[in-house]
């Protein structure tokens, strides 16, 4: 197990009824900005459930943060925070608003152009507080201090993380999930999947519980995969999906192990070049990438295919393909395609990203072995 520092300042305050909380949770004398994005919070009841909770507070709106949010429309929200002197944020929403947010409170306090952030995220000093009311489980964003931001203008989409960024509290109550469309419940899904295979598919690291810990939040997404799908409005299915959405990525399983973010990296430039769902990208790249490195992560797909998918006949090559084929099969079962064609797109962006790469000079992968001609090498598997 290698070295680790675990520190995570957020509160989780999770269950039937919690956004009522909000009244005593953020201090009376606070300016709040509360964000949210197309409008899902005025239909499904959950912007009356905040603003009768915070009735008594002093609360400027910011709407209209769209999914995978733009550098374009939250610099709007950071002139709107200064002018106001707002002095707490409130994101209401999924990733993308709970994101934006961050971005926003980090860009509040920075001398320069926000955008540096996404460059070097060394540069967020400070930031606002923020917290959350999470409507949709999937990034992780709720209890992490990381921000996914587009910019528009350059097709980019960059990431940052940073503790000052985390949420001071976050509230999770599943059934404002209920009102989730079908196709942001497979993203969700999907989503949590991947993030932690990520951080679990590597390289062995003698992290037991780890492992465990890893194997026992995938196993749970494929029992209730298909369920949520089926029916998104069962409380009991809906709390745990969200917790697993939650868990993998706050931290827990990365305590002391190896972490690839590979399928992420690649993931991001098609959402970039082509406007895919985050987790449409995750759904075509990982396959690809797990075939293209299969000898690096021999071990661990076949720990993998045993533990989460009972794969136990066969030679080695036969169960690593095996372990692969289940997972495509798995988010073909929640409803997402898992090949660029499938969505219409073909080999127009590849020269593009591998450009990038090359760029960026970003050693990726947990070995840092996957170079920009891997890169090709795993998009040309995509199609
Ligand atoms: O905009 P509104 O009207 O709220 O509608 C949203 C949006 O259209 C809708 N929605 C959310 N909650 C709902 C709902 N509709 C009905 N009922 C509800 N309860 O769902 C749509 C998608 O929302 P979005 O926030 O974009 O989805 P998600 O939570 O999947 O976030 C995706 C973004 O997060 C980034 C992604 O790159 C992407 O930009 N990520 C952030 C991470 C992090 N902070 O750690 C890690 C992830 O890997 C990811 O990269
Ligand atoms: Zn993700």
């Amino acid at each position: 197990m290698n070295n680790f520092v675990f520190q995570n300042p957020t509160k989780l305050i999770f269950g039937k009824g919690t956004i009522a909380t909000l009244a005593t949770e953020i201090p009376a004398d606070k300016k709040i900005l509360m964000t949210y994005g197309g409008g899902s919070i005025k239909a499904n009841g959950v912007y009356d459930q905040v603003k009768e909770a915070l009735k008594n507070h002093s609360v400027t709106e910011f709407a209209g943060i769209e999914p995978n949010p733009t550098y374009e429309t939250l610099i709007k929200a950071v002139e709107i925070v200064k002018e106001q002197k707002i002095d707490f944020l409130l994101a209401v929403g999924g990733g993308s608003v709970i994101d934006g947010t961050k971005f926003i409170a980090a860009a509040v306090v920075y001398n320069g152009d926000p955008w540096d952030l996404l460059i070097d995220q060394n540069k967020i000093t400070d930031a606002l507080p923020l917290a959350s009311v999470l409507t949709l489980p999937a990034t992780g964003s709720e209890m992490n201090g990381n921000a996914v931001i587009s910019k528009k203008a350059t097709h980019e989409k960059l990431a940052f993380g940073s503790i000052k960024a985390n949420p001071v509290f976050s509230i999770l109550d599943p059934e404002v999930t209920y009102s989730l469309p079908k196709r942001q419940v497979a993203n969700g899904i999907v989503d949590t999947f991947v993030h932690v295979c990520e951080q679990y598919l590597t390289y062995p690291s003698q992290a037991m519980v780890q492992d465990r810990f890893a194997e026992g939040i995938l196993s749970t997404l494929t029992e209730l995969g298909e369920k949520v799908i089926a029916d998104n409005t069962n409380y009991d299915l809906m709390s745990n999906f969200m917790y697993s959405a939650t868990l993998a990525l706050n931290g827990f399983i990365a305590m002391g192990v190896p972490q690839d973010w590979a399928t992420h990296s690649i993931g991001h430039e098609l959402t970039a070049f082509h406007g895919l769902d985050h987790a449409v990208t995750l759904a075509i790249v990982q396959p690809s990438l797990w075939r293209v490195m299969r000898e690096e992560k021999k071990a661990k797909l076949l720990q993998y295919g045993e533990r989460v998918w009972n794969i136990t006949t066969g030679s080695d090559d036969e169960k690593v393909e095996a372990a692969i084929a289940k997972t495509e099969n798995f988010y073909r079962s929640v409803g997402i395609k898992t090949k660029l064609s499938e969505y219409g797109i073909g080999s127009e962006s590849i020269n593009s990203i591998v450009e990038r790469f090359e760029q960026r000079g970003w050693k990726l992968g947990e070995n840092g072995t996957i170079t920009p001609d891997k890169v090709r090498e795993i998009l040309n598997g995509c199609l």
